[in-house]
C-alpha cells in the first residue's frame, strides 16, 4: 500500500538514492530537480508526501512547501536541510512542514519519519471525511444539533438504533428526550413497528398495571373485555417509558420481569406471553439519587441504564441555538402556512443570549409566537417576549469557539463592574472597594489594569 511521493532535489545522486530507497519501501516516486519542476508536478497530480531540499537552483524548498500546501493542505512535507540549517528548518515547520532531516541523514531515519508523516496524512484525511459526513448530519432526521454533546448523542443514536438494548435518556425538561427516543426507533430495524408512548407519571396507579400489561376478561370488576396492554401494543417496535422515575414500586418489579424474561403476565392471567419489544426510558429526575434513596429499584435501574444518553440543557450548548432557530422558524412558518421568515440580527442575538430554563421547548414556543406576530418578512426584536429583558443573561452561556478569548471576555465583565462600583460610590475608590468586597489596594491594581483613572484618595501604600 504505497504512497505517492514527490522528491525534489537538484543533486542527482541524492535524488537517485531516495528514489531507490522509497521504491523499495513500496512507494511510488516522482522526482523533480528544481522548484519550477516540483510545482509543475504538484499541479499535475496529488501526492501524499513531498520530500524537498531547502536549497534549489531556482528558489527555495520553502516555496515548494507553500505551493504544495496551497494545493493540498493535508500533504505531508519533509525538508532536507544542510548541516547548520536548523533555523530554516524550524521556520519550515512553522509554515506547515511535517519535519526535517539534516544532511547527511540515515536512510532508516528518513523512512521512519516518512512513515509517521504518512500516518498523519491518513488521520487528517479520515477526519476530513468524517467532518463532511457530520456536516450532513447536523440534522439526523428531525434531531438538530452541532454541539459536540449533540453530535455525540446523534452518533450514539445511529450506533444503537438497530440493537434491542435498553436505553435510558436523561435530561432536563424540554431538552428533547422524546425526540431522541423517536429517532432511535425510526433509525432502527423496528422502524416499521409501533412506537408506543407510556407516560408513567400520568397513569392512575390503580389502572396502571392493567394498562401496561393487559388483563383477562373478568380479572376485576368492570373488566368485561380482555386487553393486551401497552407493552404488547409495542410488539415488534419500541416501548417508550416516559418519566420512568414515577413508576410505583410494585410496577417496577413487574417491569423488571418483562425486561429480564421478555414476557408479560396480564392481570388475572395464568399464562405468560412472550413479547419482542425494545424499551427506551426517559426521566428528568436524578435516577441514581432515587436509587440511593430507595425510591427506585437498583436492579431495574441497571437493566434500563445499559445505554445512557444524556441531553445537556440548551444553555450548555449555545452552538445549537442558531441551527435550532433556523429549523424551528422554518417548521412553524410551514405549520402556519406562511412563507419562510428571516430573523433580524438583533432578534438572533437576543435569542442566543437567553438562559432557556425550559430548554428547546421554550425556544420553540418563543419562535412559534414570533412567527405568529411577525408583521413583515422578518422576525424583529419586538416579536420576541422581551418582558424578561431585565433578567440578566447568563454570562457563562456566551458562544465559545476557536476565536473566543476568555481573558478579554472576563476582562470586559470585570471592567464593567469596576466602572459601576466607581459610579455608585460617587468616584470614591475606598467606597468602591467596599462595594466590591475587596481592598483599596486590590481595586487600585484592577483600575490600573484597565487604565481607569480618577480618584483622589490618599495614595497610601498599604
Ligand atoms: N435536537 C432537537 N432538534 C429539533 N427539535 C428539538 C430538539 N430537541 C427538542 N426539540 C423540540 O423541543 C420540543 C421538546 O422536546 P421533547 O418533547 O422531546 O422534550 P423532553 O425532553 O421529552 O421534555 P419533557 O421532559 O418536558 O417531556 C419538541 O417539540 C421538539 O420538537
Ligand atoms: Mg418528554
Amino acid at each position: 500500500m504505497g504512497a505517492r511521493i514527490l522528491v525534489c532535489d537538484d543533486e542527482a545522486g541524492l535524488r537517485e538514492m531516495l528514489s531507490v530507497l522509497l521504491r523499495r519501501a513500496g512507494h511510488r516516486v516522482t522526482t523533480a530537480q528544481t522548484r519550477a519542476e516540483a510545482l509543475e508536478r504538484l499541479a499535475e497530480q496529488r501526492f501524499d508526501a513531498l520530500i524537498t531540499d531547502l536549497a534549489l537552483p531556482d528558489g527555495t524548498g520553502m516555496e515548494v512547501l507553500s505551493g504544495a500546501l496551497d494545493r493540498d493542505p493535508s500533504i505531508q512535507v519533509l525538508m532536507i536541510t544542510a548541516y547548520g540549517g536548523t533555523e530554516e528548518a524550524v521556520e519550515a515547520m512553522r509554515r506547515g512542514a511535517y519535519d526535517f532531516v539534516t544532511k547527511p541523514f540515515r536512510n532508516h531515519e528518513l523512512l521512519a519519519l516518512l512513515d509517521k508523516a504518512l500516518e498523519k496524512r491518513r488521520i487528517v484525511d479520515e477526519n476530513r471525511a468524517l467532518r463532511e459526513t457530520l456536516g450532513a448530519s447536523f440534522r439526523a432526521g428531525s434531531l438538530i444539533g452541532r454541539s459536540p454533546s449533540m453530535q455525540a448523542v446523534m452518533d450514539m443514536v445511529r450506533r444503537i438504533a438497530s440493537a434491542r438494548t435498553s436505553v435510558l435518556i436523561t435530561g432536563e425538561s424540554g431538552t428533547g428526550k422524546e425526540m431522541v427516543a423517536r429517532a432511535i426507533h425510526e433509525r432502527g430495524a423496528r422502524a416499521e413497528g409501533p412506537f408506543v408512548v407510556v407516560n408513567c407519571g400520568a397513569l392512575p396507579p390503580q389502572l396502571m398495571e392493567s394498562e401496561l400489561f393487559g388483563h383477562e376478561r373478568g380479572a376485576f370488576t368492570g373488566a368485561t373485555q380482555r386487553t393486551d396492554g401497552l407493552v404488547r401494543a409495542a410488539e415488534g417496535g419500541t416501548l417508550f417509558l416516559d418519566e420512568i422515575g414515577e413508576l410505583p414500586a410494585d410496577l417496577q418489579v413487574k417491569l423488571l420481569r418483562v425486561l429480564q424474561d421478555r414476557r408479560v403476565r396480564p392481570v388475572g392471567g395464568q399464562r405468560e406471553i412472550e413479547v419482542d419489544i425494545r424499551v427506551v426510558a426517559a426521566t428528568n429526575r436524578d435516577l441514581e439519587a432515587d436509587v440511593e434513596a430507595g425510591h427506585f429499584r437498583r436492579d431495574l435501574f441497571y437493566r434500563l441504564n445499559v445505554i445512557r444518553l444524556h441531553l445537556p440543557p440548551l444553555r450548555e450548548r449555545v452552538q445549537d441555538i442558531p441551527l435550532l432557530c433556523a429549523h424551528l422558524v422554518e417548521k412553524h412558518c410551514a405549520l402556519a402556512g406562511r412563507p419562510p421568515l428571516e430573523l433580524s440580527d438583533a432578534a438572533r442575538r437576543w435569542l442566543l443570549e437567553q438562559p432557556y430554563p425550559g430548554n428547546v421547548r421554550e425556544l420553540e414556543n418563543v419562535v412559534e409566537r414570533a412567527v405568529t406576530l411577525a408583521r413583515t418578512d422578518t422576525i424583529e426584536l419586538e416579536d420576541l417576549p422581551r418582558g424578561a429583558e431585565d433578567r440578566a443573561p447568563d454570562p457563562g452561556a456566551v458562544a465559545i469557539g476557536p476565536g473566543f478569548d476568555i481573558d478579554a471576555y472576563l476582562g470586559a465583565i470585570e471592567k464593567r463592574i469596576l466602572l459601576r462600583a466607581l459610579d455608585e460610590a460617587g468616584g470614591v475608590r475606598t467606597e468602591a472597594a467596599k462595594l466590591l468586597g475587596t481592598t483599596f489596594r486590590s481595586l487600585r491594581y484592577r483600575l490600573a489594569k484597565y487604565d481607569i483613572g480618577g480618584g483622589d484618595e490618599p495614595a497610601s501604600d498599604d
